[in-house]
C-alpha cells in the first residue's frame, strides 16, 4: 500500500506542469508567485487579466487593493505592480 502511494505521488509530480497553479491567464514572469499569493486572498488573481494598464495605473490599482486590505509588504506590492505592468500593458 505504501509503495503504491509513493509511486502515485511521483507520477503526479512528473505530470505536473511547470507552474504550480491553474491560473493560465497569468503569464510567467518575475513576481508572479508573489502576485498569486497576495492577490488571491479575496478573489481570483486572474481578474487582473481583465485590465490593461501602464505602470502608474497598476501601482494605483495595487495601492487600492492594499487599501481594500490586501496583505503584503511595500516591497511585495512594488514587485506585484511591476509584474502586472509587464504582463498586462496598455493595449
Ligand atoms: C483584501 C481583499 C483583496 C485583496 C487581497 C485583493 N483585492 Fe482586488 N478587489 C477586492 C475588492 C473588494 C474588489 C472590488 C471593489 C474594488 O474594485 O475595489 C477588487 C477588485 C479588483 C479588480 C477589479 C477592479 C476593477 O475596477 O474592475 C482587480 C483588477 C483587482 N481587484 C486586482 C487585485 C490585485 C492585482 C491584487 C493584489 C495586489 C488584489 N486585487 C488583491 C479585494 C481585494
Amino acid at each position: 500500500m505504501k509503495l503504491v502511494l509513493v509511486s502515485a505521488l511521483s507520477l503526479m509530480t512528473m505530470a505536473a506542469p511547470a507552474l504550480a497553479d491553474d491560473f493560465k491567464l497569468l503569464p510567467d514572469g518575475p513576481g508572479r508567485d508573489v502576485m498569486v499569493r497576495v492577490c488571491a486572498q479575496c478573489h481570483s488573481p486572474e481578474i487582473a487579466a481583465q485590465q490593461s494598464l501602464d505602470a502608474a495605473g497598476w501601482k494605483a490599482l495595487v495601492d487600492q487593493m492594499a487599501n481594500n486590505g490586501a496583505n503584503g509588504t511595500d516591497a511585495e506590492f512594488d514587485t506585484i505592480a511591476k509584474y502586472l505592468a509587464g504582463a498586462f500593458p496598455p493595449k
